[in-house]
């Protein structure tokens, strides 16, 4: 059933745009304030005493290409999503996805859960007494707690803080130990920070209860305490290819999804490249957001094999009565709003101004949506026309770009490799030079685009 979601008109054409145009639509859309996308419209937006701040023995910044992915719709809210990423193709996928998923109804999406998990690890204690141990450790875990939250006194008066404890034992591991788990909800931050120095502070105060020796004292990237849902049902309609090459029904390309997800939850060689492909939704918007893509990757790849085996992260279904592809993906993601770089690097700024400013929930919420996004269109492309269509016409670009073509030689160059079915790095370099030799094509090459001004 068509159930169509709007997009927005001062983003259609996006990517036909010139930069200019692309900013002000951009305004038009988010209403970014101006200074905001002046840090966007300039090339170099990391100053070199920021880059030494934030790193040790810095000599620079390494930008990366940053775009929007247009009409996503999480919980009946638009957004456009920043994403810093240098692979062709991800954005321009995830954009086709979310314009799917929209015009079915959007993406719903929910928090599980937002709790970061502390890890404090106790040894040289007899396994014979680990049950006592647990139980004395739990009978203190109110003084604990307490104790806990004196360490971050504002984080616990906005509505954060340690909420509770659990005690896990290894007394069969090579050297037996046991590790107290501090479950904090951290609001706005990542928390890794506040994490780790509850866990520090907390350490001794332990030792008091139970003895032992104090081992690690340090947040697990495995946050299956704070994790998001995002849920969507799209249209047959919305799935169906036809074109000179291809055609094939919506139900034809919805029953193959699944055959690919089932492919993903048996085989862990083809779940990891699978749940890659909705990290190409998720990464890009951690790093334009100035988040620990590291910690997110980890945790992500470590709650995919909790079953034991590694498995794919989303699951797709089809209801053939409703007519809709189901996609169902959980990603424990751990994004923080304040803290670290977010409002100190000027494009995270920016990134987060051109989403609205979402609260640190609001935003994991977009970037699991976005995570399945990616995922819907790799797996849309992979059942029906393959991979290399789509990422070919883009490849080529860059092919071009690394012959020696001008900005406004590129496309051309790009066009004719893709259309005569060559896309390598001779046949563009071959092409480059017979076309600057040859005056009829050079006068058919467009004018390149001009930047406004803002
Ligand atoms: C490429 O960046 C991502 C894909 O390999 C994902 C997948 O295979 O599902 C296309």
């Amino acid at each position: 059933m068509a159930r169509s979601g709007k997009t927005d008109p001062a983003l259609s054409g996006f990517y036909k745009k010139t930069r200019g145009e692309r900013l002000d639509a951009l305004k038009a859309s988010c209403s970014v304030p101006v200074d905001q996308l002046r840090v966007l419209s300039q090339d170099a937006s990391l100053s070199f005493d920021l880059a030494n701040l934030f790193v040790e023995n810095a000599l620079g910044s390494h930008p990366l290409p940053l775009g929007v992915v247009t009409n996503v719709q999480v919980n009946n809210k638009n957004y456009v999503v920043p994403f810093a990423v240098e692979e062709s193709s991800v954005i321009a996928a995830a954009s086709n996805a979310a314009k799917w998923v929209m015009q079915s109804g959007g993406f719903q999406s929910e928090c599980l859960g937002r709790e970061m998990i502390g890890q404090i690890q106790i040894l040289d204690l007899n396994p014979a007494d680990f049950e006592i141990i647990a139980e004395k450790i739990k009978a203190a875990t109110v003084e604990l707690i307490d104790f806990a939250n004196l360490v971050h006194p504002r984080l616990k008066m906005r509505g954060g803080g340690t909420r509770s404890l659990e005690v896990r034992s290894f007394p069969k591991s090579e050297i037996p130990f046991m590790v107290v788990h501090v479950h904090l909800d951290t609001q706005e931050a990542m928390g890794a920070n506040l994490v780790n120095t509850v866990c520090e502070k907390l350490a001794p105060k332990i030792q008091e209860i139970i003895g032992g020796r104090i081992g690690l004292r340090i947040l697990t990237n495995l946050a299956d305490r704070r994790l998001f849902r995002a849920r969507c049902e799209v249209d047959f309609q919305q799935l169906a290819i036809n074109d000179h090459e291809y055609q094939l029904s919506g139900l034809e390309v919805a029953r193959r999804i699944h055959e690919a997800y089932v492919f993903a939850k048996n085989d862990p060689y083809r779940a990891t490249t699978h749940n890659k492909g909705i990290m190409n939704g998720v990464d890009p918007l951690v790093i334009a957001t100035g988040n620990d893509w590291r910690a997110v990757e980890a945790g992500a790849h470590a709650f995919a094999a909790r079953s034991g085996r590694y498995e794919s992260l989303s699951k797709w279904t089809v209801d053939e009565q409703k007519q809709v592809l189901i996609g169902e993906l959980v990603l424990p993601i751990q994004l923080g709003t304040v803290g670290g770089i977010t409002r100190l690097h000027p494009t995270s700024k920016a990134a987060l101004q051109i989403l609205g400013n979402p609260s640190s929930e609001e935003l994991s919420m977009i970037c699991v949506s976005c995570g399945l996004a990616s995922n819907l269109s790799a797996l849309r492309a992979l059942v029906t026309t393959g991979i290399q269509r789509g990422h070919m016409k883009l490849h080529a670009k860059n092919l071009a770009l690394a012959a020696g073509a001008k900005p406004d030689e590129v496309e051309h160059v790009a066009m004719e490799l893709v259309s005569r079915r060559n896309v390598s790095a001779s046949a563009a370099e071959a092409l480059l030079e017979s076309m600057r030799n040859t005056p009829e094509i050079q006068s058919k090459i467009p004018l390149p685009h001009t930047n406004q001004e803002l």
